[in-house]
């Protein structure tokens, strides 16, 4: 291995007899210097040791080593600024921690790992990522023309970069060659690069916890399109308060199919396959004027897009009316989901219950319409990854756009980057024979990034990598490493306000308990944090079993065949697999 490593370990021999070191010992340039690796040992990453920094970072509630190190792609002449956070000798618990960002960002944030007595890190990406910038700011050198290095640096590469470097460097930082349990945790694109990284850099990590990925990007993102295509193709512009009527009456009808009336649709599955949203037609809705977006949407977003970041004011006249046939029509649309013109599927939607968030309508204050209100989230996606142009924050309009328009967005924005942002890669043969755990979690009524969605792709993984077991034999082999838990209620990457629902809080606990103690969980602990059960500890359902409840205390994981069928999708609109 490097030369620097060898000093360090004699140097650590001598001192591990006297005491455990603090963190003025470590926390020096000369230290920190010494244990860079020299160019030539990790390929592909030259480290500038006269860019580096060190300094010590102490406060009542946190204490660690605060390192910069810079490196360049030999050849390439760029530079990349990585800030690595050393937890104190006496914290430090062999562990490094990656933490995932979100839309169009990676984490700016190196100290996520302190409190797991982790080494953390965060990096530039070569364009300014630690800062704020986001890709979406800088892909693009001019009009039509894609800059590369920040879509692939962002997509899975940087992060990669800065895992190896940093578990390079921390060996010699502390003076110890213990074995490294390396995590990842991250939602929404987050998670997405949480998937980046066990697809592309498998051997790298030991435990990584993924929520709502917003992966299959060129779907994803052209997806949030879809439901105002679909108002654009029925005629008709509902306004917010109707929908959320819509919502608010599935919420209702479906929330005892579970087994339970507890304001939470723990089976949108059942919902899916026992109630017809028709039967809402007719009922009043009230709400009053508002100047704002909220509504009581919960947005939770933090996706992709600038839409939801709350800087918009916008003005709502009081809605009072009865749910339209037009109004179901629109929902009913959304929730099948996107087909071509000749009825063939192309992708999968978000599930019965979920808020329709894509869906929300603007009012126009001249013609006191509602009208079209096309998300940036999709239309940015469009008029920047799709059309590269480098001035637009959003389409125009969805003039002539068809649902046939918006299969071939997805197309050619899949083939345009399927070895980048796409981040389906079903085989993890590297991440799982090395021993790597994945625990993946989505709330079951997200409204941005679909649930089916992961829930397709762990079919895909299933399928790809144990193609010749049966059924209960693959997933008694996948369940070893990698598990997914659907969580009843919850939004994107947050609670949900219409379902008062519990979430998962101690991901990181679960998965230390897996990777270092051999603790296999079955079930995920979730907290609801309001309503009539707040404080309850649900441990919930590992998929594909799914909860009903008994007596109103307690649930069995059960499995029916019907119910998962409604999860299993296959996409015929486009000709090449997709995963
Ligand atoms: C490694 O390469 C980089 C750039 O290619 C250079 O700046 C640096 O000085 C080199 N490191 C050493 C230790 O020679
Ligand atoms: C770490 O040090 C760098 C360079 O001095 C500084 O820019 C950065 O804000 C520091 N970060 C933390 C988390 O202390
Ligand atoms: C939907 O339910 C929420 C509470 O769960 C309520 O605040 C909101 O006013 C309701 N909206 C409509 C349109 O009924
Ligand atoms: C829902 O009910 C309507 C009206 O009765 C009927 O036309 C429609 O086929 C039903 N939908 C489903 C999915 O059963
Ligand atoms: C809504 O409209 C109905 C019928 O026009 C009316 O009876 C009711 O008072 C209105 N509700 C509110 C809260 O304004
Ligand atoms: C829209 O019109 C209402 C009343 O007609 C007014 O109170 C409000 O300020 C207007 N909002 C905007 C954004 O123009
Ligand atoms: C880029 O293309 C857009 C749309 O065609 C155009 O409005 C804009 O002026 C162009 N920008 C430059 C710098 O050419
Ligand atoms: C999960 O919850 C159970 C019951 O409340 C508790 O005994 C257990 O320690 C929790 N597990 C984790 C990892 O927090
Ligand atoms: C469950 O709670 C509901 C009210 O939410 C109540 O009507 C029902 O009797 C309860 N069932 C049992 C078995 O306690």
């Amino acid at each position: 291995m490097r030369p620097s490593l060898a000093v360090a370990l004699a140097t650590s021999a001598g001192a591990a007899a006297v005491s455990v070191k603090s963190l003025d010992d470590v926390c020096t340039l000369a230290n920190v210097k010494a244990a860079l690796p020299s160019n030539g040992t990790l390929l592909g990453i030259n480290v500038i040791p006269s860019a580096t920094t060190v300094n010590a970072v102490s406060s009542d509630s946190t204490t660690y080593c605060n390192v910069t190190v810079a490196y360049t792609h030999p050849g390439k002449g760029d530079t990349v600024t990585i800030e690595y956070a050393f937890p104190e000798p006496s914290a430090y618990k062999n562990r490094f921690y990656v933490a995932g960002g979100f839309g169009y960002s990676l984490s700016t944030t190196s100290t996520g790992g302190i409190s797991y007595g982790a080494v953390g890190g965060a990096t530039s990406a070569g364009y300014g990522a630690l800062d704020g910038v986001t890709v979406d700011e800088v892909f693009l050198a001019g009009n039509g023309s894609i800059d590369w290095d920040p879509i692939y640096m962002f997509a899975y590469q940087a992060l990669g970069e800065m895992t190896v470097l940093g578990k390079n460097i921390t060996p010699g930082f502390y003076g110890s060659d213990s074995k490294i349990y390396t995590y990842y945790e991250g939602c929404s694109d987050g998670g997405r690069q949480g998937m980046s990284q066990i697809q592309r850099w498998g051997k790298e990590y030991d435990g990584v916890i993924t929520g709502a990925p917003a992966f299959r990007y060129g779907q994803q993102q052209v997806n949030h399109l879809f439901s105002a295509e679909v108002e654009q193709e029925l005629d008709y512009y509902p306004p917010p308060c109707e929908l959320e009527k819509i919502v608010n009456a599935t919420i209702a009808a479906c929330d005892p199919l579970d087994g339970r009336t507890d304001g939470v649709i723990s089976r949108s599955d059942l919902c899916e396959l026992n109630f017809n949203l028709t039967s809402i037609i007719g009922e009043p809705y009230y709400c009053a004027a508002e100047v704002s977006t909220s509504l009581g949407f919960n947005f939770g977003k933090r996706s992709i897009g600038k839409r939801d970041d709350g800087s918009s004011t916008t003005y709502q006249p009081a809605q009072n009316g009865t749910v339209s046939a037009k109004g179901v029509a629109v929902a009913q649309a959304i929730i099948d989901g996107l087909h071509n013109s000749k009825g063939e599927r192309a992708y999968l939607s978000y599930q019965i219950g979920a808020s329709y968030t894509d869906a929300e309508t603007e009012y126009n204050n001249d013609t006191k319409q509602w009208e079209m209100d096309i998300p940036s989230t999709g239309g940015e996606f469009v008029a920047k990854f799709i059309e590269l142009n480098a001035d637009a924050d959003n389409l125009d309009t969805l003039d002539g756009v068809t649902y046939d328009t918006l299969v071939s967005w997805m197309n050619q924005a899949m083939f345009r980057y399927m070895d980048s942002l796409q981040t389906t890669l079903p085989d993890l043969t590297d991440f799982q024979s090395h021993g790597g755990k994945l625990l993946h979690y989505h709330g079951e009524s997200d409204p941005s990034v679909p649930t089916a969605s992961s829930i397709h792709y762990w079919q895909s993984v299933r399928g790809i990598m144990y193609p010749d077991l049966t059924s209960k034999e693959s997933l008694t082999k996948l369940r070893d490493w990698y598990q997914l838990y659907l969580v009843p209620g919850a939004a994107h990457c947050a609670t949900n306000s219409l379902q008062p629902g519990p979430y998962p809080e101690d991901n990181m606990e679960t998965m230390i308990d897996w990777v270092e103690n051999g603790i296999t969980p079955t079930r995920l602990n979730a907290t609801v944090s309001a309503g009539e059960y707040e404080g309850e500890v649900q441990r919930l359902c590992q998929w594909p079993s799914r909860p009903l409840w008994h007596n109103n205390a307690t649930f069995d994981c059960v499995f029916d065949k019907a119910s998962y069928d409604t999860w299993t999708y296959e996409f015929p609109a486009f000709k090449v697999p997709v995963y």
